[in-house]
């Protein structure tokens, strides 16, 4: 099964994909987290990302496309894929159409997160991450110590790419380069689920359940 998170920033991708990999026991790959896990190792790849990912713009195509081929070569045939944050432009789902059935795989589904702006800034104002990409918020979903991670312990920190200008950048960079996704989507054979992002955190888990069971035949907790 693959299933891709398309959403824009700060909608709750990264938040539903962690909970839904524990539970699924499927790999959620997730192109942001890879990226930053790069510039902090120093790769090659992290460095190149680096200046589009501050400015707020995309990676260009080829990397990712590499980034993403290299994880997928080293799953087993039975794993369940959670795509969160790729693809992110037609191209790069042309791609992933052209480099699946190779794998003897498809895409099965798209959960598609909606929420208005404002609640999308104020999301990512309060957003405070650990570097292995357990996210939480100080208005919504804070830590047990202010700061620290409950799982790992590690220091939380604001994303650089989260300041307000920046924000807005990527949500412009959303509309005109990954939203045209959504109808790519709609006119492939692939179920497209709609979510309604803006509600407590919980109620989005449970439509995500809802969505999966009805139109893929997964069931959430059946691990
Ligand atoms: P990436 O890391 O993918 O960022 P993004 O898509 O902009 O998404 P976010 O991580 O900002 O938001 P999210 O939807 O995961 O929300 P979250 O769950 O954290 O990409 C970063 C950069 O990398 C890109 O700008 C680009 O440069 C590059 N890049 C990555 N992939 C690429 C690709 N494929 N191609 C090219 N470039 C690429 O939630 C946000 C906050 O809200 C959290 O604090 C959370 O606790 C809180 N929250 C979540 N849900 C709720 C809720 N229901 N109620 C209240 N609070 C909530």
């Amino acid at each position: 099964m693959v299933v891709i998170l398309l959403g824009p920033p700060g909608v709750g991708k990264g938040t539903q994909g962690a909970r839904l990999v524990d539970e699924l026991g499927w790999v959620r790959i997730a192109t942001g987290d890879l990226l930053r896990a790069a510039r902090r190792e120093g790769t090659d790849l992290g460095r190149k990302a680096q200046e589009y990912m501050d400015a707020g713009d995309l990676v260009p195509d080829d990397l990712i496309v590499a980034l993403v081929k290299e994880h997928l070569a080293g799953l087993g045939a039975d794993t369940g894929v959670l795509f969160d944050g790729f693809p992110r432009t037609v191209p790069q789902a042309v791609s992933l159409d052209a480099m699946l059935p190779e794998l003897s795989r498809k895409v099965d589904g798209v959960l598609l997160f909606e929420a208005p702006a404002d609640v999308l800034f104020k999301r990512i104002s309060g957003r405070r991450s650990s570097p292995e990409g357990r996210v939480y918020n100080v208005y919504f979903d804070p830590p047990r110590q202010e700061g620290i991670c409950d799982v790992t312990g590690s220091s939380l920190v604001h994303r650089a790419d989260d300041e307000p200008e920046t924000v807005e950048r990527r949500l412009a960079v959303y509309e005109e380069q990954t939203a045209p996704l959504i109808s790519y989507y709609d006119a492939a054979p692939t179920r497209v689920m709609r979510i309604e992002g803006d509600r407590p955190m919980a109620e989005v888990e449970e439509a995500v359940r809802q969505e999966l069971a009805r139109e893929l035949d997964v069931t959430v907790g059946s691990r």
